[in-house]
């Protein structure tokens, strides 16, 4: 979700109201998202690196994102909207916890479509956390060192029992995966787009999928391997 600082600069606004409408932006997007058919989608709302913005920035979109969850929690319920979060949640400011709580508690059961949040996130952070809790469970006995599957080590991700991301999109013009989700990543498809987080809605979302939907994916195997059947003429 890039691009709220510029789109505020472009209007000579302060950097917050940028953020103020990306919060208008998400709203829309994770509603346009389920409209499109997607049954997952994850926002990248604050990343471990965040935290060395400007204390006024940082104390602002955690206001924000307070208020949003307030907001939201009962379009949530009302919506059938499960939430969930990936990142380092216990190190946000206690009342955004708690509303957190509140939310994936009050959702849980719902299972047409998740809302991820990933809040205090970064992926190498994840990796760390993910060998720790593996290197335990190898102590106490409930892993084996010699089990070297990706599937049993990937229980440990935050991400554990959602599935890989198939599209990940990036706005504003920076074509960079800023530490997300890099091992989930591994066969993701990527569409960059210049358009501000802020601008963006359902018409780009739909723009971005139908992207996606033209791209071959092979997962190591060849083109003709990958191909449909051809279709059977009678
Ligand atoms: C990137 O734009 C955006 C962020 C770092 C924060 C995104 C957060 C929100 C939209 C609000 C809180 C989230 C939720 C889910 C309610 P930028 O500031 O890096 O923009 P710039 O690159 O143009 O400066």
């Amino acid at each position: 979700m890039d691009g709220n600082g510029r789109w505020a600069k472009q209007r000579g606004l302060p950097r917050i109201e940028g953020h103020r409408r990306g919060v208008e932006t998400v709203r829309t997007v994770t509603f346009a998202a389920r409209d499109l058919g997607v049954r997952m989608l994850t926002l990248y709302a604050f990343s471990v690196e965040n935290w060395k913005r400007p204390q006024d920035e940082v104390g602002a979109l955690m206001g924000l994102l307070e208020f949003y969850l307030k907001k939201e929690l009962e379009t949530f319920v009302r919506d059938r909207v499960r939430l969930r979060t990936i990142g380092r949640t216990q190190d946000l400011p206690a009342g955004v916890q708690k509303l957190l709580r509140t939310a994936i508690e009050e959702t849980r059961h719902f299972t047409d479509y998740t809302l991820v949040l990933a809040l205090n996130y970064g992926a190498r952070t994840e990796a760390v956390d993910a060998a720790r809790a593996y290197a335990a469970a190898v102590a106490a006995g409930t892993e084996k060192l010699n089990d070297d599957s990706w599937e049993t080590f990937s229980r440990y991700l935050y991400t554990t029992g959602l599935p890989d991301p198939d599209l990940i999109i990036r706005t504003s013009g920076e074509t960079r995966i800023s530490n997300f989700l890099l091992l989930q990543a591994a066969y993701a498809e990527f569409v960059f787009t210049p358009v501000l987080w802020p601008d963006f809605g359902k018409p780009e979302l739909a723009a971005a999928i139908a992207e996606y939907a033209r791209r071959e994916r092979r997962f190591g195997q060849t083109g003709d391997q990958v191909k449909p059947a051809a279709v059977q003429r009678p």
